[in-house]
């Protein structure tokens, strides 16, 4: 225990070389505390995020986040899984449209795919110009690495955008509720909004889909974290994080590492907002109209959920 205490102060200055080709600017971590005289060895057995993570994106297209963001009000970057080609058909015949506007820019963010993936994300990818592929590979175990090349692909290609949401293919968004949202927060900084969550506990029973050991996270309550499904950030909280993920031991719950770990380590806020169901709710139009995020949404509800977001005739309390 003590030893894995000590972990947590050794520094390391890091440095992520993207692969030749790319041009992707690096990233320098930056040391979480002074190296002493003494510096112990780190535990072998942990696993830091730098050793996973690979840097850069073999299809960045920057075109998608014009004058470096400056012209954006909102960034969405959406994480999908390679073979998610029909809930990212739903997301564009959907609530994506918002991407149409001059202040809303979107795009999905994969993982690395299997080679007999590669010709239909082309295909894809040509069709609509929208898929930024990273260098790890896409797995469950990595989700985490797929958050980071998001943030690092905002931080590269979009630094100038105010607000990043990160959110997944199964998810219904406001847009417009969600841009109210940004406009009534506007001068806030270092801060993650979101759906909340206090004093959870790490799964230690190795028979949970969401354990962690202790050389992972070894402390007993993780920090209050947003959960996964959707999060709002300020854009100067995307260096700081991106900076300070390689030193910390890799944790693959991408919610808890990304905003709670990390979101802790650097001090930032993370405030929960109610319309962040991140959930399956009862689509009534009323909810789907107050809400900023539903969670659990297949293909078809997609339509089912934009139609009663449209929907001009009931009446709604806002
Ligand atoms: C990144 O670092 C490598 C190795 O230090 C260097 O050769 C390269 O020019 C750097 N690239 C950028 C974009 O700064
Ligand atoms: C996670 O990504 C890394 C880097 O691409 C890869 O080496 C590793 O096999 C991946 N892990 C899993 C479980 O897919
Ligand atoms: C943000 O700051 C500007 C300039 O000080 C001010 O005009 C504006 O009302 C502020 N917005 C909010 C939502 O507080």
């Amino acid at each position: 225990m003590i030893t894995i205490t000590i972990l947590l102060f050794i520094s390391f200055q890091v440095r992520i070389v993207p692969h030749a080709g790319t041009s992707v600017r690096n990233v320098t971590a930056a040391p979480s505390a002074a190296p002493t005289a003494a510096t112990p060895r780190r535990d072998p057995r942990v696993v830091l995020t730098r050793d996973l993570y690979v840097a850069g994106h073999e299809q960045p297209h920057p075109e998608l986040c014009p004058a470096l963001g400056a012209h954006l009000r909102l960034l969405i970057l959406v994480t999908s899984a390679p073979s998610h080609s029909i809930a990212r058909d739903a997301v564009r015949l959907t609530w994506g449209h918002y991407a149409a506007r001059r202040d809303v820019a979107l795009a999905f963010v994969l993982g690395s795919p299997q080679e007999s993936m590669r010709a239909a994300l082309e295909a894809e990818d040509a069709l609509y110009g929208d898929l930024v592929i990273g260098r790890s590979f896409d797995s469950y175990s990595n989700l985490t690495l797929k958050t980071l090349s998001m943030l690092e692909w905002a931080d590269t290609y979009c630094p100038r955008v105010p607000r990043l949401l990160k959110t997944d293919d199964d998810m219904f968004i406001n847009v417009p509720r969600l841009l109210r949202f940004v406009s009534t927060h506007e001068n806030v900084t270092r801060t993650i909004w979101g759906k909340v969550v206090r004093k959870s506990l790490p799964k230690r029973t190795m028979k949970s889909k969401y354990y962690v050991s202790p050389l992972q996270f070894p402390g007993k309550v993780f920090p209050d974290f947003a959960t996964g499904p959707a999060y709002l950030l300020t854009s100067d909280a995307i260096r700081p994080l991106l900076e300070a993920a390689p030193n910390e031991p890799y944790l693959r719950l991408e919610d808890v590492f990304i905003t709670g770990v990390l979101g802790a380590r650097l001090g930032m806020k993370r405030q929960h907002v109610a319309e962040f169901y991140n959930k399956k709710v009862a689509a009534h139009p009323c909810a789907v109209q107050r809400g900023i995020a539903i969670h659990m949404v297949q293909y078809h509800e997609q339509f089912d959920l934009w139609r009663k977001l449209l929907d001009g005739k009931t009446k709604c309390a806002s």
